[in-house]
């Protein structure tokens, strides 16, 4: 008999430097009218240069919340899977940072997940495969990002750089002999043609960092992200709807069954879209992106752990998670609490 995955624990943790609109536009041109109404975001967190928050520390301290609400001590965790397009370091990724910092004392594995903003649901599927067969109880699944010390705080990068935010979630998923409950189907999906149309190209080991300095190319915006907005927002619009109706269908549902519908925060615009075309109310969508901006693949584990302290998910409530980014890649998952 396969287990169920469950949630047995989320947390997430935002650094405490608030970043208003107005603030980025002392930075670059931009306008806090022109944020909110083509993003709807207000507010984010952007580290404080010199502090301890890296994206590992931060996944660390999202995780610790997780593993006490869990009801667990983190030498029960078997295994640490870590989403984030913003590791500390090229190499090796965070899983193992956190391995270090939760100072557990077996030498449990630690795996990096690369898909950035569906990066998380990834993750939850992954762990969601580990738990059915047995192979672990309990998993930490992270998503944690520091994107403001890579972004182009000039007005040439304006475009991206007022939409993303810092911050970490981190859930642990635990085996549960308990039909009624866990992750009932997760669905992956990617188009690879697209890739360039998201990215960060550079330094890459065709051009490496030497070259790069070498060069002197004050022009040179290969380092930091690139995103074609319109184009992106025009594919995330109809992925999302697609991935979150396949796993409804998955599962003879209907979206009026969703006690509440979490998706990855890239644009209030774009979650507003999906929930008129699903005809979802008000309490059934979780946003947050107002105060965090799009924080990748930590969107969905920080805008999950602040439903779940609100109290808008009990057991047995049907959730829906859903994530389109860079890749392209898109993911959802759904699951009855
Ligand atoms: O998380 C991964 C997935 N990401 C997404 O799903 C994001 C999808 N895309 C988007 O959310 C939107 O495309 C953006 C929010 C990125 C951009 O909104 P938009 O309505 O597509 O604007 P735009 O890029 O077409 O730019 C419109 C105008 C341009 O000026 P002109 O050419 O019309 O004169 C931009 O230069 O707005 C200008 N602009 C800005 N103005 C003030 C671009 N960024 C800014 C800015 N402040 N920050």
């Amino acid at each position: 008999m396969f287990k169920r995955s469950i949630i047995s624990g989320v947390g997430h943790y935002v650094p405490d430097n608030v970043v208003k609109n107005d603030d980025l536009a002392q930075r670059m041109d931009t306008n806090n009218e022109w944020i909110v109404e083509r993003t709807g975001i207000e507010e984010r967190r952007h580290v404080v240069p010199g502090s301890d928050d890296t994206t590992a520390t931060m996944g660390t301290k999202a995780a610790k919340i997780a593993i006490e609400r869990a009801g667990l001590q983190p030498d029960d965790i078997e295994f640490i899977i870590f989403a984030t397009l913003s590791p500390d370091y090229y190499f090796p990724g965070p899983g193992v940072q956190v391995q270090e910092q939760l100072g557990l004392a077996k030498e449990i594995g630690a795996l990096d997940v690369r898909n950035q903003c569906s990066g998380f649901v990834y993750s939850m599927s992954v762990a969601d495969q580990f738990i059915k067969t047995g192979m672990y109880k309990h998993i930490l699944v992270i998503g944690s990002e520091l994107h403001s010390g890579g972004l182009d705080m000039t007005t040439r990068g304006r475009g991206v750089s007022v939409i993303f935010g810092d911050g970490a979630g981190a859930v642990v998923m635990s085996a549960s002999d308990d039909p009624n409950r866990g992750i009932l189907s997760t669905h992956l999906h990617s188009e690879g043609r697209h890739a360039k149309e998201l990215a960060l190209e550079g330094p890459n080991t065709r051009d490496w960092v030497p070259a790069i300095i070498a060069r002197n190319d004050p022009e040179d915006t290969s380092f930091y992200p690139y995103m074609n907005g319109n184009f992106v927002f025009k594919h995330a619009v109809v992925r999302f709807m697609e991935v979150i109706n396949e796993a409804l269908a998955a599962n003879q549902l209907q979206s009026t069954d969703l006690k509440l519908l979490i998706p990855h925060q890239a644009n209030l615009r774009i979650s507003q879209y999906i929930q008129q075309k699903m005809q979802l109310r008000d309490d059934q969508v979780y946003n947050n992106i107002m105060r965090y901006g799009n924080t990748t693949a930590a969107t969905i584990p920080i805008a999950l752990s602040e439903a779940w302290e609100a109290g808008l998910i009990q057991k047995g409530d049907l959730v829906m998670f859903a994530a389109f980014g860079s890749g392209f890649t898109w993911a959802s998952a759904v699951m009855r609490w």
